[in-house]
């Protein structure tokens, strides 16, 4: 069976990881660990975009050669995956042998197709961004901040004829308008595709950049990055092997909205329709992560550590925070005050109080052991209720990529509990000797296990560590797939239960 195949775009290798990388990653987790609980077969892959020239110049800066500095960064995205948990199950880099044969391949059959030619072109190029620009792209008649030096130069390039594919483009995606999630975005692409589309020039002089994979048809030009960068989603899943086929086409590109135009929309469909190999099936494009407004990027030097945090908060709070505050698609603005209010109230206080309120009371009234739940009143039923409405709506916000709803729905989830405690006060109820009392007490804490073991089930894609936590402490089994164990009442009874724990210590 064919694997719900999903990518994460691969990260330039100049410069640390910030909080831009680090939710691309967190969020295409999401998916993926949600997907493996609806029982899917997930293959997630993730990595590092190593050439071109800024990463040349980043190096020489350092007086060292690129692969060694870019193995440096490798390593310091790698430990950003391992320290966010991600799930990957593998990691590309652009600097390895399988991905530079795949994109030799790709090039030798388009040019043998006559697909790629050579021309001259004189223009002005931007190093920055590193690609030729266009009159048009002055802002009040200077070149915007963003392409840093553009020079004029005259050169010799090789060209790919993508423009020859512009009509076969446009009639693709409005055949398949669910292309592009939000589907708002598909708007911008056509608008886009409205002008006359140039052909690509994939190649760069050595002189100007050597760091790069080499035309295998002339090797005095290497490869222009986001031609070879693209190719990642391919070379690392086994092209031209039988296994591709069980992997490809990917489900899912996740890619900020900065690459969606016109490398992901525009270049990535044309490359593959002219190789003769099938689309992706969606691209799902997210918004930025800001800081007081203003983009967060290497360039400006406005950027958050997300190793810090996750150091200081532990990843699944982070993860929590992230996913909680963006709705997938759009912009949001980070600041600490904002994370502190999430970190200290729904996690702090809703879900972490209320685990050690249990554990305490478990302790002391019920020998560590979920008692049995033998009453069915108004207060109960109401949770009972508040379960199936909550689970209803959460579980279809995680089809529809709506995390932070999902999210939103569990711990008003996670509330009703608390007020369920309050309401049935077995704290009262223990000192009491009617034998009835004792039956609502124990109901009580049988119930507030129930809903904590169902909440960690829920929350799990998001919080992989602290749902496995909380599933250990109220004494029920792990589980990987959201089966009929995540109707209420599989009963706890009988089951062991942990000490009392502090999930998310004040900071
Ligand atoms: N190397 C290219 C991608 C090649 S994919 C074949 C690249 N790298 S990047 O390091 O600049 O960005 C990697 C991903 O992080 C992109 O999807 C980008 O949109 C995302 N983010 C970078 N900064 C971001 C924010 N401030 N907020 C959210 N995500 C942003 O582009």
């Amino acid at each position: 069976m064919k694997k719900f195949y999903i990518t994460t775009a691969i990260d330039y290798a100049n410069g640390l990881p910030h909080l831009g990388h680090a939710y691309e990653k967190v969020l295409t987790d999401v998916i993926a660990r949600s997907r493996r609980m609806m029982g899917e077969e997930v293959y997630f892959l993730t990595g590092m975009d190593e050439h071109g020239q800024k990463v040349q110049q980043s190096a020489r800066r350092e007086g060292i050669e690129p692969i060694e500095f870019t193995n440096r960064i490798a390593g310091h995205f790698h430990a950003l995956c391992e320290d966010l948990n991600i799930s990957n199950d593998d990691f590309i880099r652009t600097t390895e042998d399988r991905h530079r044969k795949v994109v030799q391949e790709l090039l030798q059959k388009l040019y043998d197709a006559g697909e790629i030619y050579e021309a001259e072109y004189t223009g002005f190029y931007s190093t920055r961004a590193e690609q030729f620009v266009l009159e048009k792209d002055k802002v009040n008649g200077e070149w915007p901040e963003e392409f840093g030096e553009v020079q004029e130069i005259k050169e010799r390039n090789y060209y790919f004829r993508q423009s020859r594919y512009q009509d076969w483009l446009i009639q693709f995606l409005k055949e398949n308008p669910d292309f592009i999630y939000p589907r708002y975005r598909l708007k911008q692409v056509l608008e886009f595709l409205k002008e006359p589309l140039n052909d690509l020039c994939i190649s760069r002089p050595v002189e100007r950049l050597s760091w790069g994979i080499p035309l295998p048809f002339d090797p005095n030009f290497v490869t222009y990055v986001w031609f070879d960068a693209l190719v990642n989603y391919i070379s690392a899943v086994g092209y031209g092997t039988p296994q591709f086929e069980d992997v490809w086409p990917a489900d899912y590109h996740v890619i900020g909205k900065d690459i969606m135009l016109p490398p992901h929309s525009v270049y990535w469909p044309i490359m593959l329709h002219a190789c003769g190999i099938a689309l992706p099936k969606h691209l799902l494009v997210h918004g930025w992560w800001t800081l007081s407004g203003a983009k967060m990027s290497k360039s400006t030097g406005k950027v958050v550590d997300p190793l810090e945090m996750v150091q200081r908060f532990g990843a699944d709070s982070f993860r929590y925070f992230v996913i909680r505050e963006m709705t997938v698609g759009q912009d949001s603005d980070f600041s600490e005050d904002l994370f502190l209010g999430r970190y200290n109230g729904e996690l702090g206080n809703d879900l972490g109080n209320l685990l050690s309120r249990l554990l305490n009371m478990g302790g002391r009234y019920a020998d560590a052991t979920v008692p049995a739940a033998s009453i069915s009143e108004e207060p109960e039923i109401t949770l009972r209720e508040n379960w199936e409405k909550s689970w209803k709506s959460a579980r279809e916000a995680y089809d529809n990529f709506l995390f932070h709803a999902a999210l939103e729905d569990i711990f008003n989830f996670i509330k009703g509990i608390n007020r369920y405690a309050e309401v049935r006060a077995p704290w009262k109820l223990a000192k009491s000797e009617d034998p009835a009392d004792r039956k609502t007490l124990e109901t009580t804490l049988a119930l507030m296990a129930e809903g904590l073991r169902l909440a960690a089930c829920a929350l799990r894609p998001v919080m992989p560590e602290v749902s496995a936590k909380i599933l250990d402490l109220v004494g029920a089994d792990q589980i990987d797939i959201w089966d009929e164990r995540m109707e209420w009442g599989s009963s706890l009874e009988g089951a062991k239960m942990g000490e009392k724990t502090i999930l998310f210590p004040r900071p």
